[in-house]
């Protein structure tokens, strides 16, 4: 990394799905790094964006009975508006499905077809539906996808390979050359690793009898991209690839590619290949971060609501979320999210350390000075407690700086913290009460001076990871406006605050979170319980759902869904009825299954199927259970 420019880029997410704690975590650290870069003078891009493309995007708008498009259209909203209430400072905001990325896919595919790096040949092996990999016998683990554990299927079509197994020799050096290419050192031995087994090529085309939902290839358009080769070139499209100026160059020199370690394969050993391919560098660096569990578990589709991103905000704010997962765990590391570790670190960490200073400190300038910083000190005014806290300041600005530049977010964060102890302490020691008692008033200003710069500080310092924050913090220092003082480069000399300023006292940036104020420390199952305990409903109202014995009769999958199977039911009438269920039954598994059923429910068409009814089911993290009779019960029978 060289230069004025800084290039840092998050994953683009999949719109198959909401955004969750995952997405945010990525999203936050990309942004803190970029904020940072701009302060110290960097010319900054920070990219995000969705990826739209490819079958679990197909699937999913099927499944909402929607054309990919406007499921698309619908989908990007959530992010887009999450990063607002983050206050995630993306310059550009990309999108697959975009003309302007198109063509650049488009371009990659002729140039490689040109030059021989794109071939036809004819696929025969194992492939994930939902991953969208193939694989070959030796990757199998236990005969299933060695990534996600689910099925595979045999296929044998023919397709366009990318010629990756070529690039093997020259990506093997790379990474030993640049140490600092693939971050952390353990993911870097982790593909150091991988590619001792042979490379093979890379498909890269699907037949559009299989997928609609790509870019065209251009040279046969009977297929369509592979959505990994579609979705890595985004990253060169935004910084305005094809335009070839000097804009692009700068930028892409300076590349730090973010990542979960989740798509270390694609990003390290697929995408510098094709770069090679285009006669373009690898980025400089790919740092792939940990992996978040929630409350312990893995992170399922019924515990997200538990760490919704919008709740998480509505109940915290986006700071004090923004400060826990970058401070929680070492970024590479796998984490846990619990609202009592977050709760637990807003009341230590921002409602008494960062509170308690701020408190006192404008308390005491109302009270001696009526608010105003007193004028700055010479070195002969300076005693030897201030001293102590110039040299700790020097000192955190120096490992800021260190620990930003190899993305330690936790550790410069610890840093800045052990400074604002150190500015609590300096309060204690210098105690300006007793100075203040004895008429020391030059000795007296020499302390609260030091003391605001030191505030000053600590607000430029934190502002990247707590921007909202960081402002309200420079307009108690009266420095609304004054941009030049809020930046690292104003960290250089110490003094920047200028005497004479007003300052404003204000409310308290973080109040303590009770114990007893919110949802916090309930687990989730137990949340469940107690919302229930408030809910409580008459048996009246429950009569109000007539719920009755069924037995299946039929059962078959919904052509062209991956999760409905559509029913016909014996409930004393025969009734259809369509659920959710593919993941966990195959339609032979219910044949004959006694189930419980619904039958008062206002009729639905999922898929164009009309469902009058449901059946019960229970979901946990082993997916769908149905529930059915311990013995026989004739069709029709009431549940109550
Ligand atoms: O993989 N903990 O998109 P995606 C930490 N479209 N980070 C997590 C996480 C968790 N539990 N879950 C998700 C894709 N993430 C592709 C990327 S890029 C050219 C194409 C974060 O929506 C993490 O950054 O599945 C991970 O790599 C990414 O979300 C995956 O997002």
């Amino acid at each position: 990394m060289s230069g004025k420019t800084f290039y840092v880029t998050t994953p683009i997410y999949y719109v198959n799905d909401i955004p969750h704690i995952g997405h945010v975590y990525t999203t936050v650290a990309a942004d803190v790094i970029a904020r940072y870069m701009r302060s110290t003078g960097k010319t900054v891009m920070f990219l995000t964006g969705t990826d739209e493309h490819g079958q679990k995007v197909e699937q999913a708008a099927r499944e909402r009975g929607l054309s990919p498009q406007d499921h698309c259209d619908e989908m990007v909203v959530r992010f887009q508006q999450l990063w607002r209430r983050f206050n995630i400072s993306n310059d550009d905001f990309i999108r697959t499905t975009e003309e302007r990325h198109i063509k650049v896919v488009q371009h990659f595919l002729q140039t490689l077809h040109d030059s021989g790096d794109i071939y036809q040949s004819t696929y025969s092996g194992w492939y994930c539906v939902p991953d969208e990999r193939f694989w070959t016998q030796k990757d199998l683990q236990d005969g299933s996808c060695p990534d996600c554990g689910r099925e595979v299927v045999q296929i044998e079509e023919s397709n366009y390979f990318f010629r990756m197994g070529k690039f093997q020799d020259w990506l093997i050096r790379h990474i030993e050359e640049n140490p600092h290419f693939i971050r952390p050192e353990t993911r870097r031995n982790e593909m150091l690793g991988f590619l001792r087994q042979p490379l093979d090529d890379l498909c890269i085309s699907r037949p559009k009898s299989r997928l609609h939902w790509g870019v065209e290839i251009p040279f046969d358009t009977n297929y369509v991209t592979y959505v990994w080769f579609d979705a890595l070139i985004n990253y060169v499209t935004a910084p305005g690839y094809t335009a070839e100026d000097d804009r692009f160059h700068a930028l892409w020199e300076n590349c730090t590619h973010l990542i979960g370690k989740d798509i270390l394969t694609t990003h390290t050993i697929y995408w510098p290949t094709m770069l090679k391919g285009m006669n373009l560098n690898p980025p400089w660096r790919v740092f792939a971060h940990g992996w978040w569990t929630v409350e312990g578990r893995k992170m399922s589709k019924s515990l997200r609501n538990v760490v919704e991103p919008n709740l998480l905000l509505d109940e915290y704010g986006a700071d004090s979320v923004r400060y826990f997962i970058l401070r929680e765990v070492p970024f590479g590391l796998d984490g846990d999210f619990s609202h009592a570790a977050l709760v637990g670190r807003i009341n230590s960490d921002l409602a008494n350390d960062l509170g308690n200073l701020l408190q006192r400190s404008h308390g005491m300038l109302e009270k001696y000075r009526a608010g105003v910083i007193p004028p700055q000190p010479g070195p002969n005014d300076m005693g030897d407690h201030t001293r102590v806290l110039l040299e700790h300041s020097s000192r955190t600005v120096e490992e800021l700086k260190s620990c930003m530049e190899d993305l330690a977010f936790d550790r410069a964060l610890k840093s800045i913290w052990g400074f604002i102890g150190a500015a609590n302490k300096y309060i204690d020691s210098a105690a300006p009460w007793t100075l203040s008692r004895e008429g020391k008033d030059t000795k007296l200003d020499s302390v609260l001076y030091s003391l605001f710069e030191a505030i000053r500080r600590v607000a430029v310092m934190i502002t990247p990871f707590m921007p909202e924050t960081g402002q309200k913090m420079f307009r108690q220092l009266g420095l609304a406006g004054k941009k030049e003082l809020t930046l690292m480069t104003s960290l250089e000399e110490w003094g920047g605050l200028p005497g004479g300023t007003r300052t404003f006292k204000g409310p308290a940036l973080f109040p303590r979170i009770e114990k007893t104020s919110a949802s916090p420390e309930i687990p989730d199952g137990k949340k469940e319980e107690l919302d229930m305990d408030d809910n409580l409903i008459g048996i009246d109202e429950f009569a109000k759902v007539q719920l009755v014995a069924g037995r299946v009769i039929e059962a078959e999958s919904v052509p062209e869904s991956k999760k409905l199977i559509r029913l016909v039911v014996d409930t004393g009438e025969q009734r259809q009825l369509v659920a959710g269920i593919a993941e966990n039954y195959s339609p032979e598994d219910l044949v004959n299954k006694r189930i419980a059923v619904v039958v008062n429910l206002e009729p639905a068409t999922l898929m164009g199927i009309e469902s009058r009814g449901m059946l019960l089911a229970a979901e946990d993290d082993n997916g769908i259970h149905i529930v059915t009779f311990d013995e026989e019960v004739k069709p029709g029978t009431r549940i109550k």
